[in-house]
């Protein structure tokens, strides 16, 4: 099957958030699987050329008033169309955030169908993502299927319906399959006026990660190689190695960390609420986090400084986007925290478990469908089909976060033995794209037959 995905972030070289790694990983599966995987993406100046391969001018044409100059490379053995708008749209040093964001990127969804059309491009599969590409499912509808584009269908997944709902509505109403990113979040969404209507069509799917690129036992960012059979080695050379750097203490404490937007949908009271009742329980806590509201900056930058009078030894907040720092927090944390309010997903409690850390999350969307607690998700897990892997939590305030990570700490104080065999555990359980990825091929093609 040829599947082209339009979208406007793809990691490593446009990632933002979860957006972008889903782009990349769901694409490697789903062509390890046989299939003629090909995207489309804007040429960002902000691009990070060094991990495209062979990056080659391919032709330019006109549309919309400018030169469109098309480029050819490979990303992670992708094929990847870079489009650049020779009026400079995307030359603006980042991915969103130029306040006009949706024209650019209404822009450059015609202009990937109009490359498509002149191209003489017949993809079976067009899969479109969030409001940002969009506009590709309803112009799709309204103008390209009646033109040689007619083999294609639309797919729409929505990674977060918080943004860019008018898009998403008219997206959903006018492709031929619509998904969200977990089933659990997928019956969050559904009274939602802009998908209650199409619930037919609209199906959740969990993403995955690609072990590839999360693998520690093959991470230039972490000390130690390691699998589930040498964990304990492997996470304790990472935790002294992030301790030197951050200038922790290096000792033997249970290690909190979050890796996150610091955005309101991520819990932000709760991850402040968390960051204070672990160093209570003298822990230590590392965070993170990049937030795109300098209020929301500021705020954190103080609590930061704050942390950093009180107790320099055991807390440290990074406020910037950091991807090899990242990798040495999975592996040396004992704990993940992720205290969503809402989560369509979440991929840092799968990288997580991935490199043996404990997940510690509220139960909401992705989080719910993939964090079973250890104590209260016993029979869940069994239908699930996976042994119980984390601590969870209701509720939207201090009590519930106090609930999981209480017991989560207690665990690494109290039953130590216990604790290292629930990180070989989940070490082993498989969050990759294997499942979802067939979950994706069977709704294509039922979208071919629809
Ligand atoms: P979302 O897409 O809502 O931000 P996800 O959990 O789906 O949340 O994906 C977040 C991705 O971004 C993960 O790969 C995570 O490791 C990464 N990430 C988040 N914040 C940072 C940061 N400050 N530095 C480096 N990576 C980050
Ligand atoms: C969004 C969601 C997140 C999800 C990611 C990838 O950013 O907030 O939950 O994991 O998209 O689908």
């Amino acid at each position: 099957m040829h599947i082209v995905h339009i979208a406007v972030e793809m990691a490593p070289i446009a990632k933002v958030g979860g957006l972008g790694d889903v782009v990349t990983s769901l694409s490697r599966a789903v062509q390890d699987l046989g299939h003629n995987v090909e995207i489309i993406l804007p040429k960002y100046d902000c691009i990070n050329f060094d991990h495209v391969q062979d990056l080659q001018f391919q032709r330019s044409f006109e549309w919309g008033g400018t030169e469109i100059k098309v480029w050819l490379g490979k990303v992670e053995g992708l094929p990847v169309y870079f489009l650049e708008p020779q009026n400079g749209m995307f030359w603006v040093g980042c991915v969103y955030g130029r306040g006009n964001d949706g024209d650019r990127f209404g822009f450059f969804c015609h202009a990937a169908l109009e490359f498509l059309l002149q191209s003489g491009s017949s993809p079976d599969i067009l899969h479109c993502h969030d409001w940002s590409s969009a506009p590709v499912a309803w112009l799709f509808k309204e103008h390209y299927m009646h033109y040689g584009l007619s083999n294609a269908k639309v797919i729409f997944t929505i990674h977060n319906l918080e943004f860019g709902i008018h898009q998403i509505s008219k997206a959903v109403s006018s492709a031929d399959k619509a998904t969200t990113v977990s089933q659990t979040y997928s019956r969050e969404v559904s009274g939602n006026p802009a998908i209650a209507p199409h619930l037919y069509k609209f199906h959740g799917i969990v993403n995955g990660i690609d072990l590839d690129i999360w693998d520690p036992y093959n991470d230039n960012f972490i000390p130690v190689p390691y699998t589930s059979e040498n964990v304990e080695e492997g996470k304790k050379a990472a935790k002294i190695a992030l301790q030197q750097k951050l200038g922790l203490r290096v000792a033997d404490y249970p290690l909190v960390g979050i890796i996150t937007r610091l955005t309101v949908q991520k819990g932000i009271h709760l991850i402040k609420h968390a960051i204070w009742r672990t160093l209570e329980r003298n822990g230590q806590v590392v965070l993170l986090g990049s937030a795109p509201d300098p209020r929301i900056q500021n705020d954190f930058v103080n609590l930061g400084n704050q942390l950093h009078s009180s107790h320099a030894d055991r807390a440290r907040l990074r406020l910037t986007y950091d991807e090899p720092l990242s990798h040495l927090i999975y592996a040396g944390a004992d704990f993940i925290l992720v205290p969503s309010i809402f989560e369509p997903c979440g991929l840092t409690q799968l990288i997580a478990m991935r490199y043996g850390s404990i997940p510690v999350v509220r139960r909401t969307g992705g989080l719910y469908d993939t964090v079973f607690d250890v104590d209260n998700d016993k029979e869940r897990a069994q239908a699930a089909g996976v042994e119980p892997n984390g601590f969870n939590f209701e509720g939207a305030d201090a009590s519930g976060v106090d609930y999981a990570l209480n017991r989560a700490l207690s665990t690494w104080y109290d039953a130590r033995d216990w604790f290292n065999s629930l990180c070989k555990r989940v070490m082993e359980q498989d969050w990759s794209w294997n499942r979802p990825a067939l979950d994706y091929m069977e709704l294509y093609h039922s979208a071919r037959k629809s």
